[in-house]
């Protein structure tokens, strides 16, 4: 059977399409789930990239590991691979994957993550402190800094902190130039002045950095209680634990995956809020005031908790998840060639209507009942590379989320458009301006938002098109 697909561009081909896809991943693939049903190519007839949409394809892709692998290695250009010292987990795949979990396991533990919660009310009190109400700022940037501060500090500890906002730097210049953007894929070359030699400089320096933390701890007490001590002591049942470069890989990811998908979230849970007075009322009225320098996630109201499962359904920070099957298969019938790149969706998985009422609402409320399965509902995914750190991201956003809420209200400034920008994750494009106002006050008329946040979350109530749905 051909896979149905939309045809390659008249002129440009196939390649035109795939720019499309990579401008706009989101809209792309919603527009092929809504024509093409649960498998559709990139083009019609496609054997490089097949889209595979529901929790039953969710499950065939995430959970079998040995056909279907992570892309990152593969998208990797051979230089820059050389160039690390280690990998880490998503970078994995197989025996050696399984083999890595099982060593750091123990240290993403929930009990584990508790550990931290004192830190992290900290550094979001700071942070909130430090914003002065009434003033415009921009929401992405000061929650992505906040998340990072957060992720140095508990993964290397406090003795580091005055490295922590460089080390910050260097992650989000190697997030910038992107792995795998043209620039680098097409051009690998490592030339003056090219994105090439500036990816290769910043990884050197970034796994530079992390070994010198690494040795200093060798040579020091060992009597830090951060992820990087736990890592370090970490062994499996055969002994057999991390050595340097691998810790450098491990902590490289850790500080990747660990900062902006949390991030991202707090943004958009609060943008979400701000377009929905009576459920952030609601929530404020459950969020005592000057709250949260508590460190039990059990602390947090329930209505915390069932706001940020509903923004992490419409607006998960991972909207695709991607797999290379590494030997032949199938998928709901089509044939799959070895080397195929298979997408799935939660994006698309998340608005089932069968699973979701009303899938293109926020509705906080849905939470009291709603009880999807593990491939209908999986924001921190599924199978062997789930999501590690879901349970110190959990603590982490509660936790940012009562600070903010136990002093402020977050207002868009009038005019603000919120739009999706889709890199490695989905963030709110550019900067967002918003204001804080102490919740004290009396609320602000509504300013409603415009931007592309329309059509994937109905702000307004119109049966209209939005992508893939009414
Ligand atoms: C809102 C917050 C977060 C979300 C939605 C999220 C989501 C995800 C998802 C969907 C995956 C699976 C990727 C795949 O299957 O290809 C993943 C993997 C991973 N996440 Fe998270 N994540 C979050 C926060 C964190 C944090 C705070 C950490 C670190 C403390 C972390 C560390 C990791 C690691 C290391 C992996 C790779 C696991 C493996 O390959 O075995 N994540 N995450």
């Amino acid at each position: 059977m051909t896979v149905p697909g939309p045809p390659p561009h008249r002129w440009l081909g196939r390649r035109r399409n795939a720019h499309e896809y990579a401008v706009d991943p989101v809209g792309y693939t919603a527009r092929l789930h809504h024509e093409y049903g649960p498998v559709a190519g990139l083009v019609h007839g496609d054997r490089k990239q097949v889209f595979a949409f529901g929790p039953e394809h969710n499950r065939t892709v995430l959970t079998r590991g040995d056909t279907f692998h992570t892309v990152l290695e593969y998208a990797i250009p051979q230089g820059i691979r050389d160039a690390r010292r280690g990998i880490g987990l998503l970078n994995m795949n197989g025996p050696e994957h399984r083999k890595a979990r099982r060593v750091a396991t123990p240290s993403f533990k929930p009990r584990a993550a508790l550990a931290h919660g004192e830190q992290i009310a900290r550094l979001a009190a700071e942070e909130v402190d430090s914003w002065t109400p009434g003033e415009p700022f921009d929401l992405t940037d000061r929650m992505r800094r906040l998340t990072l501060r957060i992720a140095c500090l508990c993964f290397f500890g406090v003795d580091i902190a005055d490295r922590a906002d460089h080390i910050g730097r260097m992650v989000q210049d190697m997030l910038a130039l992107r792995y795998f953007a043209s620039s680098i894929k097409y051009f690998p070359f490592d030339l003056p002045g090219t994105p090439y030699r500036r990816l290769l400089t910043v990884i050197r320096r970034l796994d530079g950095a992390l070994a010198d933390i690494i040795d200093a701890r060798r040579d020091g007490s060992g009597a830090a209680t951060d992820l990087l001590q736990s890592l370090m002591d970490a062994r499996d049942e055969d002994g057999h634990g991390f050595d340097d470069d691998q810790l450098v890989g491990q902590l490289t990811t850790l500080l990747v995956a660990g900062h902006e998908t949390s991030s991202n979230t707090l943004a958009w849970t609060l943008l979400l809020l701000s377009q929905h007075p009576a459920e952030l009322d609601k929530l404020l009225a459950s969020v005592p005031e000057r709250a949260a320098r508590t460190s039990t996630a059990l602390a947090f109201p329930t209505g915390l908790d069932h706001v940020l499962k509903e923004t992490l359904r419409l607006l998960p920070p991972g909207p695709n998840t991607s797999r290379i099957a590494v030997a032949p298969t199938a998928i709901g019938g089509y044939e799959i060639p070895a080397w195929c790149q298979v997408v799935t969706s939660k994006f698309a998985t998340h608005r089932d209507p069968e699973v979701f009422p009303d899938p293109l609402r926020f509705l906080p409320a849905r939470w009291e009942t709603a009880r999807p399965s593990l491939y209908e509902y999986l924001p921190y995914g599924a199978g062997p590379h789930a999501c590690i750190g879901a349970a110190f991201a959990d603590l982490e956003m509660k936790t940012v989320l009562a600070t903010v809420l136990g002093r402020f209200r977050i207002d868009p400034v009038p005019g603000a458009v919120v739009s999706r920008q889709v890199g490695l994750m989905m963030a709110p494009k550019g900067p967002v301006p918003v204001i804080a106002r102490p919740r004290t006050d009396p609320a602000p008329p509504f300013t409603a938002v415009t931007g592309d946040l329309h059509d994937m979350v109905d702000l307004d109530g119109e049966t209209r098109w939005r992508l893939g749905w009414q």
